[in-house]
């Protein structure tokens, strides 16, 4: 459910016309409704009903300031992966203490900021990092509770290039040595283990790989009890996939995922975060994009866009699938042909979709990229010295820029010359 539908044949955000926006801003343009993002907020975490949660948004999936205050201001904590994503979660008002540090290599200097900011949690990939936090906390006077990153090795079911919880895989702690390590981590000083922490993979479309992580998790959280370690929190990840494709089989629910979690882990007593980020600004967010020209080709017919695969990289990285919308609505009946909708980046990789149906288009149309919220605009780039693109909120009948796109002078300003070239 999203908020980006079409009044009077044209395409709105909220309230919101897009050609609007567009002439107004240039395309082009990642949009996101206020709307939609709270409500996924909402709807997740009422979810879980009476059980003690914590929501922590995933800001790898959108660090927009206003995305992030946004979604603190209803009560969201933050995951965070870096020293910026946890600079940005507290300008954006997230409470420190409903922030967990995550991440595969933190370096020394975000473990010392971590601390100095007193992160709720932090989740531990290595019994070098253990070392690492303990050392640094003992020397800022500092206590955090610690979670290690179990690797539960299931398959996650979703896209190799995202699936993070097999054995081989660089995430987490191989199950079996993580016992031995809990141990180890009550001798030590600065850290107060008593969290386990899983996270199988993202856009994952079916309960079963998470129903048998988390079984794997209540299984060592009971043996670790039972050996005395007073495991009370327990950090499940995110990884809930969303709708990209209509006519694909929808995606479990939150209210079904809640109820798994309920049965596999609520009689435990713990405190429970969740790191969703897809599942909350996936299809709270489009891009839309103009039509430069319209080309044929012996046997195809593309459409090129001012947008790039530098702008939304996701189907040129994972073969992902977004729908595309014209923003003016064609009736009904139109006749739809094939193309191959591209950007201008010099790359055959610079393609959104092949084969689209889509009605006949012309040089000028806007179209919009649907469920485009996650991992969009924070994994573009300025490749081919293409600059980075504006990100517009909408709230109802209101919106704002929430990044500006850079002019040529700003996207310079931290190029220049050595003294021999000067
Ligand atoms: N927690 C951890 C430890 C994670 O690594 C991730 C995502 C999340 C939470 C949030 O997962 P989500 O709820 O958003 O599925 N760029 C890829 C997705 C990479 C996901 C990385 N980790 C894509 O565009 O599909």
């Amino acid at each position: 459910m999203h908020h980006f539908t079409y009044n009077n044949g044209v395409l709105h955000a909220e309230d919101v016309p897009l050609p609007r926006i567009a002439a107004e801003v240039g395309t082009p343009f990642y949009c996101y409704s206020h709307a939609t993002m709270t409500r996924h907020y909402v709807v997740f975490r009422d979810a879980f009903g009476s059980l003690d949660i914590n929501v922590c948004f995933a800001m790898k999936a959108n660090s927009n300031l206003a995305v992030v205050r946004t979604l603190a201001e209803i009560g969201a904590g933050a995951d965070v992966v870096s020293g910026g994503e946890l600079q940005i979660a507290l300008k954006a008002g997230v409470p420190a203490n409903k922030i967990v540090f995550s991440g595969v290599g933190k370096t020394d200097a975000e473990i010392r900021l971590a601390l100095a900011c007193n992160v709720g949690q932090m989740n531990v990939e290595s019994e070098d990092e253990l070392l690492r936090i303990s050392a640094a906390a003992t020397q800022l006077k500092k206590e955090v509770r610690v979670a290690l990153r179990v690797n539960p090795d299931v398959a996650a079911g979703t896209h190799d290039k995202i699936s993070t919880g097999r054995k081989d895989d660089k995430f987490g702690i191989d199950w079996t040595l993580v016992p031995d390590l809990y141990r180890k981590a009550r001798t030590l000083p600065g850290v107060i283990p008593s969290a386990i922490a899983v996270h199988i993979g993202s856009q994952i479309t079916n309960l079963a790989p998470f129903e048998a992580a988390f079984l794997r998790v209540r299984e060592l959280g009971l043996m670790l009890r039972a050996d005395g370690i007073p495991i009370d929190h327990l950090d499940l990840g995110g990884g809930l996939g969303v709708p990209y494709d209509h006519d694909a089989e929808p995606p479990p629910l939150p209210a079904d995922y809640a109820a798994m979690v309920k049965r596999t882990l609520g009689d435990l007593g713990c405190k429970l975060t969740f790191e969703p980020g897809r599942l909350i600004v996936g299809n709270a967010g489009i891009m839309v994009a103009r039509v430069i020209a319209c080309k044929e080709g012996p046997s195809r017919q593309f459409v090129i866009v001012d947008a790039a695969m530098n702008d939304l990289v996701r189907p040129a990285m994972y073969g992902a699938h977004h729908e595309i919308l014209p923003v003016h609505e064609r009736p009904m009946a139109s006749p739809v042909k094939p193309y191959d909708v591209v950007g201008p980046v010099c790359e055959t990789a610079d393609r959104f979709a092949q084969d689209y149906r889509l009605p006949s288009m012309e040089r000028g149309d806007l179209v919009a990229f649907m469920t485009a919220g996650a991992y969009g605009a924070v994994m573009s780039s300025s490749y081919n010295a293409r600059p980075l693109i504006p990100e517009v909120m909408v709230k109802g009948s209101a919106y704002a820029v929430v990044r500006r796109r850079p002019t040529f002078e700003q996207m310079m300003a931290l190029e220049q010359l050595p003294p021999w070239l000067a």
